[in-house]
């Protein structure tokens, strides 16, 4: 059923458990998604970014598409805009019923970020809607990775203190749409900022971290944990699989399937290495 993202992302927190959020492109993700998460037993995160919103040229017929594949569910499943750089999107969210979104302010100096940020916390918080924010730019959005990006934690328990969000995105050594899973994270510092700021933490470019640091990054404090390309490989690899044994197949459904389905089997897999059941 659609259960509320601070609901799933609380309740992992305060009992030391990961909850697994995956970014949605394609109506087989959502279906992959929530499938994985009931053979697992485990709650999860549905998440669409603004770049998917480009994409397909509007939140709502991806976004429509996925809360209905939630409320269908027998998994408890969030739907979340992640990484929204616009405020007038965030409010089509809101009014469109997702649970949460992620309003990322991540490039703007601090002042800006806090302020932008604050108005954006307000407005959601008014409508029930759990906030998430990004302080210390995790790269590779642009294809520029930044895996020495870090987020201050004194800077960090402040602009929590001053923004009123209610999870916090911090820069901890990934970055994104990493093809290799070598990215070194920071445990040290996820554990003094795990001791500073009071709101879930969230991990973006999780892709490139390998399974054993994934787990590892939970047990130091870490709690939402997204993963997007890791699951596009999945399902770009049995797809071509497919089409290269079958090279005359004109069935749209007939390649999609099986990439559904290598998704959904990592996504079950990936829920135990994230501790979120
Ligand atoms: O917000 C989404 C994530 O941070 C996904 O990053 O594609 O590197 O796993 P990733
Ligand atoms: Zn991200």
């Amino acid at each position: 059923a659609l259960t509320p993202t601070g609901q799933i992302v609380d309740a992992a927190a305060a009992a030391g458990r990961g909850v697994g959020a995956f970014n949605v492109i394609q109506l087989e993700h959502a279906e992959a998604l929530v499938a994985g998460a009931e053979r697992a037993g485990a709650p999860v995160v549905l998440q669409i970014s603004e770049n998917a919103v480009r994409y397909h040229g509007g939140l709502a017929p991806i976004g429509l598409a996925t809360l209905a594949v939630a409320r269908e569910s027998s998994a408890q499943v969030a739907v979340h805009l992640d990484h929204a750089e616009s405020p007038e999107l965030v409010g089509e969210a809101v009014r469109l019923g997702f649970t949460s979104v992620m309003f990322d302010a991540s490039k703007l100096d601090y002042a800006e970020n806090v302020r932008a940020t604050r108005e954006v916390v307000l407005r959601c918080h008014d409508a029930g809607v759990h906030v998430e924010a990004e302080l210390g730019e995790v790269g590779g959005k642009d294809g520029v990775h930044a895996p020495g990006a870090r987020t201050d934690p004194d800077q960090a328990q402040e602009f929590v203190a001053a923004t009123g969000v209610d999870a916090l995105a911090v820069a901890v050594g990934s970055s994104h749409a990493m093809l290799t899973r070598d990215a070194a994270l920071d445990f040290e510092l996820i554990g003094r900022l795990r001791a500073r700021v009071s709101v879930p933490l969230v991990l973006h470019g999780s892709s490139g971290v390998p399974d054993e640091d994934l787990t590892k990054a939970v047990d130091a404090g870490m709690t939402k944990i997204n993963i997007a390309t890791h699951l596009n490989k999945a399902f770009t690899a049995a797809v071509r699989a497919y089409l290269s044994e079958n090279p005359s197949v004109v069935d749209t459904r007939k390649y999609l399937a099986p990439g559904r389905d290598a998704v959904a089997t990592e996504v079950a897999r990936l829920l135990g290495v994230l501790r979120a059941c």
